[in-house]
Parts: C-alpha cells; sequence; structure tokens
C-alpha cells in the first residue's frame, strides 16, 4: 500500500500574519535559502494555540451569514488562512518518491515544506499533486506540512467555501514508478466481440541512473477474473520519463452502460529485476460514444437523451467540504430520478462524484473552471484530463462557461489552445462550451468544438440550426426554473415561490417550457437543468435575507421538490403518477392540486369521491381547482385506459412524533465515514405534516455531529450546530462516525413531541485509509553553525556579525551525527534564537553527542556534561521569557567518536 490519508489533525489558523521585518543582513540572506521562509510558512513558527481541524474543511461554512459579504458567496466571510500538518516520514521512505495530492482547496494555495514552497495552485477546482522528495525529512525529524489559503480570490458567482476543502493524500513510492495519473485506459471497440483495452502507461525515473523494467498490464472482472493482459520491457533514463503504449485485447466484456454501469479494473505492475516495484488499479469501463447533428448522443450505439442536471458543490450543514457518502447520497438522488448526465459546474468536481457516476451509470460533462491558456490555465486543464480521463462516465469536457470572449476572435484562440492540450492527453471525449451569447457569431469558439451548448437562449436554437446544420446540438444549460420546497402560495415578500413550476429566471423557461423545446427537437442531444441541488450563494430572484438559490430540483439537503417527480415523469418510462401540493389548508380555500405523472391520463378523488379524470398533456400535465376538505385527496395515473399507479396525500394533524431516517444502510469504520439522518413529523396517525416548523435537538452517540441543514434558502440558522427547525416539515443531521464505535446513535428531542433515536451499523471497510498522524510539538529545527571546528573551546558568547555568511552556516539539526566530527576531534559550536512563552518549562535535547557537551541559555551556562553514548538533555527554561539565545558547544575528543545535535529539540510545557 502505498497511498495514505493526510486528511487527519491538521493545525488550522483563520487569518494571517504579518510577515517578520527582515531587516538585517542575516535575516535577509536566511530567508532567501531553501528552508528559509519565514512567518507562518517557517517550520519554527509557534502553531500551538493554532485550532486542530480534520479535512475536509471549510471555514467560511462556520462564519455567521453577514450581509456585508455580499449574495454571490452566500454572504459568508471567507477570507485567508494557515494550514500546517507535522508528520514523520519512515526511515526506510528516505529512498522513495513522496508525492502530496491535494483533491482541491479553495481558492489559491501556497504550498510549503519545511520552510520552501513545494508547489503553488490557484484554482479551487483542480487537483493537483505536488513531489515532495527533496524537501522531506525522514526518521525523527518532522516534516512541517504548510498551506497558505487566499479565498479572498473570487472564481465563481456562486458559493466557493474556503479551505483545503477535499481530501488529501500522500504517496510514497519507489523512484522507478507509474506516474501519478500516468495510466490511461480508453477501449477501442474493434469488431462486435473484440474490444482493445487500449492503454498508454507513464513510465517515470526520478532516480538519476538509467533503469530497464517490465511492465504487466492486465484487466480484471468484478470476479477478479483476468479477462486481458500484455507484458513489455523498456528502460528509461535517469531522470525521465516514457510512455508505454499497449494493446490488451478482450472478448465480448460487459458494457459500461447507464442501466448497467459494469467496471473492470486495469492493473499496472513494474517489476525492475524481477521485483515488483510498483503497482496500481484504475478503473473503468468498456462504452462507446457518439454524436450526430441529427440524433444526438448515442452510447453503445443507442441513442440516449441527455436528461442532465448541472450541479454546484456544497451541501446543507457542511458547505463545500462534503464527506463522500454524502455525495453518494446526493448521485443516487439524481439517479432515481432518471436522470442520466451531470454537468459539474462550472469547475472540476470532486474525484469521488465522477466514481459515484461511474458507480451508478451517468454520464458526465467535466468542466473546466477558468477560460485561460496561460500556462497556469494550461496546467488546470491537464489536471483535469489525467485525473478523470479513466472514468467511463465521462463523456465530454467543457472548457468554458458563459465567457464574455467566447463569441471573439480571442475566445476562439483561448479555445483553440486548450482544445489542443485536451485532445494531446485524451481524444476520446467531445469538447463543449456552454454558450450564451456569441452562438451564430462567426470567428468565435463556438464552431471549432465539436458540439455548441446552449445556455438557456432557446429562441436560438432554429436560427443556430438553419446557419450551422451540421453542428451537434445540446442544452448545456436551461431553465433556471424556482421552487421553495414545500411552498404552494408564492409570496415575493417574504422571498418564497410556489412549486406549481410558475416561475423561471426571465433568461430561463419554466421546467415543463424548457423541456418542451428540447424533446420537440430530436437533434438536440439534450439538456442539463439548472440545478439538481439548491446551493448557497447566488439566491436570485432574490437577495438577502436569502442566502441560497431556489433553482434546485432538491434543497440544498437533498429534499425532494415537486420539480422532482416533475422532471422524472419527463425522463422516465416506468408509469409514476405524484399528486401535489399537501392537503393541509383551511376549509373552504381554493386549492390549486396537479399531478406530475408520465400517464396519459389522470384522475383525482378527494375522500373516495372523483373530482373528474383529464388527459394529461406529456408537458404541461394537469390540474384540478378544489376547495379544501379535510381528508385524502388521491390521484390515479392510467396508460390505454387501464389503472397503473397513485399517489395520495391526506391532512395532517398537530405533530405528535418524530421520525428520524438514516440514508445509509451501514457506516465504514475509522474512515471518517459519515451519515445523513433525515428529520420529520408525524401526527398520531402516522400522517407527516408538511408545514411543522418544531425546533430539534440532536445528540449523537459513536459519531461526531458536522452539520445540520433544512433546506430553507432564507434560513439563517447556524450549521454548525446541535439543533435545526424543520423547514416544511423536513430537517437534516450529518453524523461522523468516531473511529472504533460499534454504531452511530442519533437521537432527536422537541419539546411537545415524542422523541426518537436511529442506529446505524459501523462495519469494516477493506479499502480503511491509512491516516497518517500528526506530531504537534514545538520544534527548534533551525540553527547557526560555525561552519569550521576549532581546537580550543569557543566563547559561548561570541556573537554573529550580521554580514559573516561564511564563518557561519546554516543548518537544520536533529538528522543523527553531524558529519563535522567524522574522523576529527575539536569543538563544535551551535547557536540559536528562540522564543520562549510563559507556557514553556523545557528545551528538550532528544539527544545530544559528544564527548563533552555544553548547553548555555542566554549566556548561563545550564548543562555540561558527558554524552559520548548519546544522551537526552532537558534544560529548565521556566524563569525565561522572550527571545531566548541557545547555545551549544559539542567537544569531540576521539577521532572515532561521533558528536551533534543528533535528535531534533523541542520546546514543551
Ligand atoms: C447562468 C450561469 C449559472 C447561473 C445561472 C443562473 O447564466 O451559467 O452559473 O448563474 O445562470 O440562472
Amino acid at each position: 500500500m502505498d497511498k495514505f490519508s493526510l486528511d487527519r489533525d491538521w493545525k488550522f489558523y483563520n487569518g494571517d500574519f504579518e510577515l517578520p521585518e527582515t531587516k538585517t543582513h542575516t535575516e535577509c540572506y536566511m530567508a532567501a535559502k531553501a528552508g528559509g521562509a519565514i512567518g507562518a510558512a517557517s517550520p519554527d513558527f509557534d502553531k500551538s494555540d493554532w485550532e486542530t481541524v480534520n479535512l475536509p474543511h471549510d471555514w467560511a461554512v462556520y462564519n455567521e451569514f453577514e450581509e456585508k459579504w455580499g449574495p454571490s458567496q452566500g454572504y459568508k466571510k471567507r477570507g485567508k488562512a494557515w494550514y500546517s500538518k507535522r508528520f514523520r516520514l519512515d526511515e526506510s521512505d528516505r529512498d522513495k518518491q513522496i508525492l502530496i495530492e491535494f483533491e482541491g482547496i479553495s481558492s489559491y494555495a501556497t504550498v510549503y515544506l519545511n520552510g520552501s514552497v513545494i508547489g503553488r495552485n490557484f484554482c479551487g477546482y483542480n487537483s493537483f499533486v505536488v513531489d515532495a522528495t527533496d524537501m522531506a525529512l525522514y526518521g525523527d525529524q518532522v516534516n512541517d506540512l504548510v498551506v497558505f489559503v487566499d479565498a479572498t480570490q473570487i472564481e465563481g458567482w456562486w458559493y466557493e467555501g474556503a479551505g483545503i476543502y477535499r481530501h488529501v493524500n500522500l504517496y510514497k513510492k519507489n523512484k522507478l514508478h507509474i506516474a501519478h495519473w500516468g495510466v490511461f485506459v480508453h477501449p477501442i471497440r474493434k469488431t462486435v466481440d473484440v474490444w482493445d483495452a487500449a492503454t498508454d502507461t507513464t513510465i517515470e525515473n526520478s532516480s538519476y541512473e538509467n533503469k530497464n523494467f517490465r511492465l504487466k498490464t492486465y484487466i480484471l472482472d468484478k470476479e477478479d477474473n483476468i479477462v486481458g493482459k500484455d507484458e513489455k520491457e523498456f528502460s528509461v533514463a535517469g531522470g525521465n520519463k516514457i510512455e508505454v503504449n499497449q494493446s490488451i485485447l478482450t472478448y465480448s466484456p460487459l458494457l459500461w452502460d447507464i442501466d448497467a454501469p459494469n467496471l473492470y479494473t486495469m492493473v499496472s505492475e513494474l517489476y525492475e529485476n524481477d521485483s515488483l516495484v510498483d503497482s496500481q488499479k484504475n478503473t473503468f469501463g468498456f462504452r462507446t460514444i457518439a454524436i450526430n447533428k441529427d440524433n444526438g448522443f448515442f452510447l453503445n450505439g443507442r441513442h440516449v437523451p441527455l436528461y442532465g442536471t448541472c450541479n454546484h458543490q456544497d451541501h446543507a450543514g457542511v458547505g463545500v467540504a462534503v464527506p463522500d457518502s454524502v455525495n453518494e447520497y446526493r448521485i443516487k438522488l439524481l439517479k432515481e430520478m432518471g436522470s442520466n448526465a451531470y454537468r459539474c459546474a462550472h469547475g472540476n468536481p470532486n474525484p469521488e462524484i465522477l466514481d459515484y457516476c461511474d458507480k451508478y451509470g451517468i454520464l458526465v460533462m467535466d468542466e473546466n473552471r477558468n477560460f485561460n491558456s496561460s500556462a497556469d490555465g494550461i496546467k488546470q486543464v491537464q489536471d483535469m484530463v489525467m485525473r478523470d480521463r479513466n472514468h467511463p462516465s465521462v463523456v465530454m469536457y467543457s472548457l468554458f462557461n458563459e465567457e464574455p470572449l467566447q463569441g471573439t476572435p480571442t475566445g476562439r484562440k483561448l479555445a483553440e489552445r486548450l482544445q489542443c492540450e485536451i485532445k494531446k492527453l485524451d481524444a476520446t471525449r467531445f469538447l463543449v462550451g456552454a454558450m450564451n451569447t456569441g452562438v451564430t457569431t462567426d470567428g468565435g469558439a463556438c464552431d471549432i468544438l465539436d458540439m455548441t451548448g446552449f445556455n438557456y437562449i432557446t429562441h436560438t436554437y432554429d436560427d443556430f440550426r438553419e446557419k450551422y446544420p451540421d453542428m451537434p446540438m445540446l442544452g448545456s444549460e436551461n431553465d433556471s426554473a424556482f421552487q421553495t420546497r414545500g411552498v404552494y402560495k408564492t409570496d415575493h415578500s417574504k422571498n418564497i415561490i410556489d412549486c406549481y413550476d410558475s416561475e423561471a429566471a426571465p433568461w430561463g423557461n419554466t421546467y415543463r417550457d424548457g423541456f418542451k423545446q428540447v424533446d420537440t427537437r430530436p437533434h438536440i442531444m439534450g439538456l442539463f437543468i439548472w440545478t439538481g441541488f439548491d446551493y448557497r450563494g447566488e439566491p436570485t430572484p432574490f437577495e438577502w435575507p436569502s442566502i441560497g438559490t431556489q433553482f434546485g430540483i432538491m434543497d440544498t439537503c437533498g429534499f425532494k421538490k415537486d420539480a422532482f417527480y416533475l422532471n422524472k415523469a419527463f425522463f422516465t418510462d416506468e408509469p409514476m403518477i405524484h399528486i401535489l401540493p399537501h392537503w393541509n389548508f383551511a376549509d373552504g380555500e381554493e386549492v390549486r392540486v396537479m399531478t406530475h405523472t408520465n400517464c396519459s391520463e389522470a384522475e383525482l378523488f378527494l375522500n373516495g369521491k372523483s373530482l373528474g379524470k383529464k388527459n394529461v398533456d406529456k408537458y404541461d400535465m394537469a390540474d384540478w381547482f378544489v376547495p379544501f376538505e379535510k381528508g385524502t385527496l388521491k390521484m390515479v395515473g392510467y396508460i390505454d385506459s387501464k389503472e397503473v399507479c397513485s399517489d395520495e396525500v391526506s391532512t395532517a394533524n398537530a405533530a405528535k412524533k418524530i421520525i428520524i431516517t438514516p440514508q445509509n444502510e451501514f457506516v465504514y469504520d475509522s474512515c471518517d465515514d459519515a451519515v445523513i439522518f433525515n428529520i420529520s413529523v408525524v401526527d398520531e396517525n402516522g400522517v407527516s405534516v408538511p408545514t411543522a416548523d418544531n425546533l430539534i435537538k440532536f445528540t449523537a452517540d459513536g459519531g461526531e455531529i458536522i452539520g445540520v441543514g433544512n433546506g430553507d434558502p432564507n434560513s439563517h440558522e447556524a450549521d454548525k450546530a446541535e439543533e435545526r427547525h424543520l423547514f416544511n416539515g423536513l430537517c437534516q443531521v450529518i453524523v461522523k462516525q468516531s473511529d472504533g464505535a460499534e454504531n452511530v446513535t442519533v437521537t432527536a428531542a422537541s419539546d411537545g413531541l415524542e422523541s426518537a433515536t436511529a442506529t446505524v451499523k459501523s462495519v469494516a471497510n477493506e479499502n480503511k485509509k491509512i491516516f497518517i498522524p500528526s506530531v504537534n510539538e514545538k520544534y527548534i529545527a533551525k540553527w547557526r553553525q560555525a561552519v569550521d571546528l576549532s581546537e580550543t573551546r569557543p566563547d559561548p558568547n561570541v556573537k554573529i556579525e550580521d554580514h559573516d555568511m561564511n564563518t557561519w552556516g546554516i543548518v537544520s539539526v536533529g538528522s543523527g551525527y553531524d558529519d563535522k566530527f567524522k574522523n576529527v576531534t575539536g569543538y563544535g559550536l551551535y547557536k540559536t534564537t528562540v522564543n520562549i512563552n510563559e507556557n514553556d518549562n523545557f528545551i528538550v535535547f532528544r539527544e545530544l553527542t559528544g564527548n563533552e557537551v555544553e548547553v548555555f541559555v542566554n549566556g548561563e551556562q545550564k548543562f555540561k556534561g558527558d554524552c559520548q553514548w548519546g544522551r537526552k538533555v532537558e534544560i529548565n527554561v521556566s524563569d525565561v521569557n522572550g527571545d531566548a539565545d541557545i547555545v551549544v558547544i559539542v567537544n569531540s575528543t576521539k577521532a572515532d567518536g561521533n558528536g551533534g545535535i543528533s535528535k531534533p529539540v523541542v520546546i514543551t510545557d
């Protein structure tokens, strides 16, 4: 196993620090050196009072809603912050390649290791990898991985969160290894039954010697049978890399399809002199994709209209730091609706989302964030493609969304450049731009891509088709219709909109009209509805106090609005019917009752009495106006005059009892896995109370509450809390499992209601994460050292001249004996200045070595003794406050003896 998790136990400081002044010559000289970072990026910076946090972490979601921060980012402050994780690597890792993969940081990140920058990434959406090999420390020495995050940078007009909001992984690799994201499997159908699982593997040799290797590549099916293999021998020069292309024939594999998402594993094994030095497993699928100007999209030769949704990444309670199981819950809901496509708006998603799209059979439009062809911009598309190109779910890459330059020659040049860079890495996906203007302008980005994506502008569909009859067309963004979950009377003064599909943004369409526009034009390959889920920020058409959107087919908790059933009626053929609204109104009030169904007729019954059967228009549906009368309202669906399905709602009495519905059947043990518990209330007959707004208080056992929500776009209640009001009958609590707990149990209580308890069992996970522990101690790692040993005992009070860079060197101590004492005798002199605060009581030298060692603090001798066999020395500094000069004199009297500050030095309380 060469993959480890760095998710746990980071130190976090919400804010920034002034850089210390570098006035003296020495300070400037030292700060300019490898390992010389100053301020919070320095390994010696005291981080002991920083908060401890686990990843994924979104600090913005902890902040209060404040009007001054504006609507786009959901009225949350973002700002700047520092993270640090101190950890050890094994002595045996010393000869390895150490890589650190950040799955996503919002927004601009600078990564330091042991005082040197090892990476910068200025985009909040791409995953990126930094090579930590050269700066890493091993054995007793401690690594300080520091990340400075600048989330004042805006990349979106929606809530982007702030911080290291996705997982961080560390890889330990042999110097001869398969490159990170270095395996690309792109199966080609040769004949009906024969496939070539063509695989390109990049082998990297980060040693400096030439290496010979054998690459063994084989395909495993679900039962671990080998169904195709190939082996090749090559050599690769030191410090170089090579791409190996293999053709792996496979016979009659099970195809990956949206209805049968069959997956295979490509195992790549790298051998050097018959010993296995590296291996990688990549999941992939056999499938073909094609597009056609007249009929749209084809999967495995079958016409599949794309019924998609666009989605941002945040969820109730957790912001953008979404646990994997919550992402899985969201993908499953979309699948349940019959949606078969997912657009990652407007940037690369969490990689886990693509795993779930592979698993559940959802086609993905993967999207690039920045329309930019600088080296940084190109790296961002490269990261996207290299990370995501093995996913059978990914069928297209979107280069941009609604770029003002899209219809201009500049936009064309940008698109051409990005297209070229993508095709070099993956020529098997279609490329699209999501355009809201400029589609019929010659010379822009539109006609160089594989298809034209239309964001809204349905009125241009026909003109475009006439002008560019050969260009495939796609609804890349549609509708922007509004619904507030559980609301059946629009009240703009309260920022709420009914769920009868009555309103959409001026540039959009209602769900019904939007679907009709696409469905009646078979050459348009499908649509991506804006959006599957409500998200924070962009509270269009309202502003404060609304803090989130109402565009979602589901709310931020994944609670279904009526739009869920409306779109399900459009997307699916299996007979279904849904009735709206609920049935709790004032006696005699006239209520609009509507059906969302794929049946051709529907009949409404109130308390058993028919209120009439109606033909259902495929797009518009059907409705009735009914004076309210307590009881049960039932809607029956008919196809060919046969009753095929029904749905009903009953009047609820006062809330009596809380109901908890866990969304996972189990939780993985010791993996930071989380469970969603959905909360509702019922009356004495078990009927859900659709208007309930009780305050529910939670306690969790075997886990930690990491967020609560209720989907109300106007609520300012805290996400990080142990209570939440129901909003129109529902709320949600998300609980993260505690290591080793047998169960995760949640209790929900509310004044005047019967409380409830629900339990989810923990199970072992065979792919358990291995977490690298943190070492949270204050280190004194950086020292100055007299370059030469002296024959006579040096003066402990000797001053280092500010201009003296040459008789005094810079050393990082603690990694063993000092080479200076090898085969010679003499006095070595070490000096540093540290800040001692009132909680610091001891300086602990974990090991000093030398025949005679002396330690001085501010000129006063604190220790003198024989350390020839190595000795731990503790110096009491409880009487010291502020900057202290520490001097160590090591006298080695035997040429075959050892000397030095041989183990790390720490300050303790
Ligand atoms: C589009 C845009 C989306 C969102 C949407 C709201 O123009 O691409 O990000 O802002 O409008 O209707």
